[in-house]
């Protein structure tokens, strides 16, 4: 049985895609069978954070073939259908019909994991999802500031509200440590998410910190928890698996 699992946050930029990107890495790495759906269909991120600009996707028999990354991880991405630089301009009732043939014509075999890397936000595609896919469990991913936090709220109770759980919060780009001198610092502050782990009884799975190294790999196609071995990050992305191997 397939285990879906969603990555969401109330917001942009805060690293959906590349915990999505890397759990997913991390999982097929392991051996086990795993799928990548991207949802953002604004924003599909995932094909260049895999490196691929636009990867033709195979269609046959009325089915998409995902693209096959390394030797198991399995990957669809609109951005591996659409021109480059094309600009999506759907209203919400396309959005939801998009949605559900990305869903029903991917085919992707038999897998262990689907990862979904979500949009920001608790917009129209988020609750077409949702109504979908009926994810297993939901990870929210957010930074430690507090713009942050007031929309990881509202997006906690979302999922509430979807009758779904959050199994966990990932907090990223938690903390700085510095390359020269080895000392920490806290560039978007502290304790933010663990306020909304109490307040929300949800546990904070794994911690991420602020590494330039994440960004150069994931611009230049690979996820960095394959290249950083042994690293802080590989350590992280790995409570992330446990967690999901109990779902
Ligand atoms: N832990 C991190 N350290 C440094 N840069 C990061 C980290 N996580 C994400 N980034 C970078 O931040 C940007 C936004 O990340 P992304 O995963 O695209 O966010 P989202 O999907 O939430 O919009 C990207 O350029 C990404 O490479
Ligand atoms: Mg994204």
């Amino acid at each position: 049985m397939t285990k879906k699992v969603f990555v969401m946050s109330g917001k942009g930029g805060v690293g959906k895609t590349t915990v999505a990107v890397n759990v997913a890495a991390a999982l097929a790495a392991n051996g086990y069978e795993t799928g990548l759906l991207d949802l953002d269909l604004h924003g599909p991120d995932v094909g260049r954070m895999l490196g691929g600009g636009i990867i033709p996707s195979l269609f046959f028999e009325g089915k998409i073939a995902p693209v096959v990354f390394g030797d198991t991880l399995k990957v669809f991405s609109l951005s591996m259908v659409l021109q480059e630089g094309a600009p999506v301009a759907w209203r919400g009732p396309l959005k939801h019909r998009v949605l559900e043939e990305i869903c029903s014509k991917v085919d992707w075999g038999e897998i262990d994991f689907l990862v979904c890397d979500l949009p920001p936000g608790t917009g129209d595609e988020v609750i077409s999802a949702f109504q979908i896919l009926d994810p297993d469990g939901v990870l929210v991913v957010s930074t430690p500031q507090e713009v942050a936090i007031d929309d990881v709220r509202r997006a906690v109770n979302f999922v509430k509200k979807m009758g779904k759980e959050v199994i966990g919060f990932v907090e990223n780009m938690s903390y700085f440590v510095c390359p020269y001198c080895g000392q920490k610092s806290f560039p978007f502050g502290e304790g933010g998410v663990d306020k909304l782990s109490e307040e929300f009884g949800v546990p904070v799975i794994a911690r991420i910190p602020m590494d330039p190294d994440i960004v150069a790999l994931s611009d230049s196609g690979r996820p960095a928890v394959l290249y950083k071995k042994g690293s802080i990050l590989e350590e992280e992305i790995n409570k992330i698996l446990e967690r999901l191997l109990t779902l």
